[in-house]
């Protein structure tokens, strides 16, 4: 399995807030009216992109106080951009802003686990990796999230414009997942939900997870890390084994009944199936 970064063309700054940065930023919002230390507070943005999901601060977070806590962190792959998101961290009036490059393949060796945040966002980027990577990166997270910390998952189940190699998850899947590790870990607590949204041109999820969800603690749940690791690798590739033969099998039911599509919909579907195949045969060539 290879996760090289794909497309980013839709790592664009919009001059509108969207649903996930809204969702992401109320819970931010709350969470920093709650928040008293005189210690920074710590925000990891992977996947960052050009720092959109702070463009609109002044708005989302009004209160320069509030702003004031906030040491943003981006990390991505991409170093185009990271000036714009260090900029708007200073126009804003943040306590620190930085952005580290790296691939997400490389997280664990170029973040360190002394680095700790208090809030973590992945959004619009869980489809552009391989999906393997969402499990082991998930654990990652997990080992440097501080007490209380947060992590705000959100992607699309498919892509408005096809992207070639795109693998989407669906809330379903991410659902199994969440459950599949709790129980693995032995947590009574149940997982996170997904919530799934429709938006004007495809399906979103999205989950928080709180470290107080999991009610394992911080040195049981490092010291069981590798071999969940080890255990999730092999979940995650039998759900896309699975989505790799049901995309088969609705691939040959259509070519038994070729020539019989006739809207615009049926055209959609069948195209969307052909790039679900392509992206999923890669993962296991
Ligand atoms: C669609 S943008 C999302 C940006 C932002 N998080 C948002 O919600 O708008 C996806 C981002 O993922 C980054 N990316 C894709 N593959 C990556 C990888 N393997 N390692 C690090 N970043 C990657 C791209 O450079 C791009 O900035």
């Amino acid at each position: 399995m290879s996760g090289n970064a794909i497309a980013d063309s839709s790592a664009v700054s919009l001059p509108r807030v969207l649903p996930h940065q809204q969702d992401a930023l109320s819970q931010l919002h709350a969470i920093l009216q709650n928040y008293h230390s005189n210690d920074p507070f710590d925000w990891l943005d992977l996947a960052c992109g050009r720092g959109q999901i702070i463009t609109h601060l002044n708005d989302t977070l009004p209160d320069p106080e509030e702003r004031a806590k906030i040491c943003y962190f981006g990390y991505d792959i991409n170093n185009q951009y990271a000036g714009e998101a260090v900029a708007l961290g200073k126009k804003f009036g943040l306590k620190g802003a930085d952005v580290k490059i790296g691939n997400l393949n490389d997280f664990a060796a170029l973040v360190s686990l002394e680095q700790q945040f208090s809030f973590i966002t992945f959004t619009n980027a869980a489809h552009e990796i391989t999906p393997v990577l969402l499990g082991t990166l998930f654990f990652e997270l997990i080992l440097r999230l501080k007490p209380g910390g947060t992590i705000y998952f959100y992607d699309m189940e498919s892509l408005p414009d096809q992207e070639l190699g795109a693998i989407p998850w669906q809330a379903t899947e991410i659902r199994r997942l969440l459950n599949f590790i709790f129980k693995e870990l032995g947590a009574k607590n149940k997982p996170p939900s997904p919530q799934r949204w429709q938006l004007t041109k495809c399906h979103t999820w999205s989950f928080s997870f709180k470290r107080e969800n999991l009610d394992v603690d911080d040195a049981t749940f490092a010291a069981l890390v590798p071999e969940l690791k080890t255990k999730t690798d092999t979940f995650i590739k039998q759900l896309f084994k699975e989505k790799l033969d049901r995309t088969v099998e609705q691939l040959q039911d259509l070519m038994e009944h070729r020539g019989t599509e006739t809207t615009p919909a049926e055209h959609a579907e069948k195209l969307n199936l052909l790039y679900d195949y392509w992206s999923l045969s890669q993962i296991f060539k």
